[in-house]
């Protein structure tokens, strides 16, 4: 049954430009919401720009320019990249839209009005990279000697002190372990939300949630003077952008159904914040919480603090776009790190991209023209091949459906390679025309018919030129799942186009 699917990745921060981190999450929603489309849901996929407080505020200082100026600059390098790799979201929101400053007034009127604030002087440890406070024992030893290092960007913390409004986090403590305990699923994998739980078993602080020491942000509507943190401004993204302080109705439509993506280093905030301050608020926390690990280069988490990062175009160059969304949606499994290497991905491209893919597709269109006169013959009912592609249907439905698109692209793959195997084993390019060979070329182009269609969330460009090339018209995105996954979709009678490699395959520079 079709219904909404509402998708999000986290909000990225403007200091530097996208790098292959922020492509995997974000490929990974587009891939997702272009599934749920082909199932006839109602999608809307967010994705956007986190462009408030201090870290911004200072990579602005050190390039010479406002605030403001950076965060134009590198939110439109955001969008250029999503541009660049077919990602298409329904929104890109940015946290200095005008709808984002009522929504985060709004959201956290709500949560003082409700009596969850207070006012009071902190002091403690900060990390800017991260816009976040930290306990002592929270910190790892610094070498040098000086402050003690953040856990994620392992840089000295710096010691802040101001008045600031409370969130009085502590006192959620049960209400989050009962809803922990009521929704079991809510954050996947499971080890991720054993570490949610251990962070709120560890013992919940009240946490500031405005500043005076800086005015890049949101104003607080009850007290001049103050911003929001960053974070509190930042994680209301997911409701402005379904109508939360603007459109109620469109709001209570979508929310709480929703599937947040995120890395496991902003963990703390979407599975114990958030959830916190919805219930603040008198709203439901959401629904699904979809948790990943590191793209890894070298054995490190790749980031900008690590300089050790790559930048999609570089790999879009050689790859093409297709080339890089197969890539990290088949072989950087959703949930655990993964480690990139170029060696990988010309590996992975040669062997699933241009041998098995492009093989079946320009094989068939070699062998239609040379014994069909160019035109496709019908799939036969009764092919072998009409169970494996139900199970590799139900399997890569089960798959996107558990935000798993690398076992969803195995399944698909299995289809391919099931039918280059039939090929080889009936050789029908050494046999005499007739309905033999008719049928054995009818039952891969009907593979190929479907791979089209199952691959198109990966596939943006090579599923559309496949499907034309065995005549069929449209595009494969335009059909409906399940039924156009049902065996025998493709008519016959259709012209088939030989044409050059839909993949060609790579060759490293020597
Ligand atoms: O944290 N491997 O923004 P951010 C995998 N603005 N994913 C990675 C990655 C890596 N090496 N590096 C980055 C922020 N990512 C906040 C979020 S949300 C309300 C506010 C991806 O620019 C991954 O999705 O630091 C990670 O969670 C996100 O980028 C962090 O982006
Ligand atoms: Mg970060």
């Amino acid at each position: 049954m079709p219904g909404r699917y509402f998708l999000t990745t986290p909000i990225y921060y403007v200091n530097d430009v996208p790098h292959i981190g922020h492509a995997y999450t974000t490929v990974t929603a587009d891939a997702l919401a272009r599934w749920h489309r082909l199932l006839g849901d109602d999608v809307f996929f967010l994705t956007g720009t986190d462009e408030h407080g201090l870290k911004i505020a200072r990579a602005a200082e050190a390039n010479g320019i406002t605030p403001q100026e950076q965060a134009d600059r590198t939110s439109a390098r955001f969008q250029e990249t999503w541009d660049l790799l077919d990602i298409e979201p329904d929104r890109f929101i940015r946290t200095t839209d005008p709808d984002h400053t009522v929504a985060v007034q709004a959201f956290l009127q709500k949560i003082h009005d409700n009596g969850h604030l207070y006012k009071s002087q902190y002091a403690g440890w900060y990390c800017v990279p991260c816009e976040a406070y930290y306990e002592d024992d929270d910190l790892l030893p610094n070498p040098d000697g000086g402050n003690g290092l953040d856990p994620v960007h392992l840089r000295p913390v710096e010691w802040f002190e101001e008045e600031n409004w409370f969130f009085k986090l502590s006192e959620f403590t049960q209400p989050l372990l009962d809803w922990y305990e009521a929704q079991p699923d809510a954050v996947a994998p499971g080890g991720k939300r054993n570490e949610a739980l251990g962070i709120i078993k560890h013992g919940l602080k009240d946490i500031s949630i405005t500043r005076t020491s800086l005015d890049w942000g949101v104003p607080v509507p009850w007290d001049p003077g103050h911003v929001f943190y960053v974070w509190y401004d930042a994680l209301i993204n997911y409701a402005t952008a379904i109508g939360y302080g603007t459109d109620p109705e469109r709001f209570a439509a979508w929310w709480p159904h929703v599937h947040h993506l995120l890395a496991k280093d902003i963990i703390r905030f979407h599975t114990v914040y958030w959830p916190a301050m919805l219930m603040a608020a008198g709203e439901e926390p959401p629904a699904h919480l979809n948790v990943h690990g590191y793209l890894l280069v070298g054995g490190e988490k790749m980031s900008k603090t690590s300089l050790n990062q790559i930048f999609p175009a570089d790999l879009v160059a050689d790859f093409g776009v297709d080339g890089f969304r197969y890539h990290f949606l088949r072989n950087a499994p959703f949930g655990p790190d993964g480690d990139v290497s170029y060696e990988g991905i010309v590996a992975g491209y040669n062997a699933d991209l241009a041998n098995n893919f492009g093989n079946l597709l320009s094989r068939v269109a070699t062998v239609v023209a040379k014994k069909c006169d160019g035109v496709g013959p019908a799939p036969r009912p009764d092919s072998p091949l009409a169970a494996v592609a139900a199970d590799a249907y139900r399997e890569a439905a089960a798959a996107w459906d558990a935000v798993q698109p690398s076992v969803a692209l195995e399944a698909t793959w299995r289809l391919i390679r099931e039918a280059n195997a039939m090929l080889e084993e009936a050789e029908p390019w050494k046999a005499e025309p007739g309905p033999e060979v008719d049928g054995v070329l009818g039952d891969a182009i009907e593979v190929l018919r479907l791979v089209c269609i199952l691959a198109s969330p990966a596939l943006t460009r090579a599923a559309g030129e496949a499907w034309r090339r065995i005549g069929l018209t449209g595009s494969p995105a335009d059909q409906r799942l399940p039924e156009a996954a049902s065996w025998g979709g493709y008519p016959g009678g259709l012209p088939v186009e030989k044409g050059d490699p839909l993949f060609p395959r790579f060759k490293p520079p020597a």
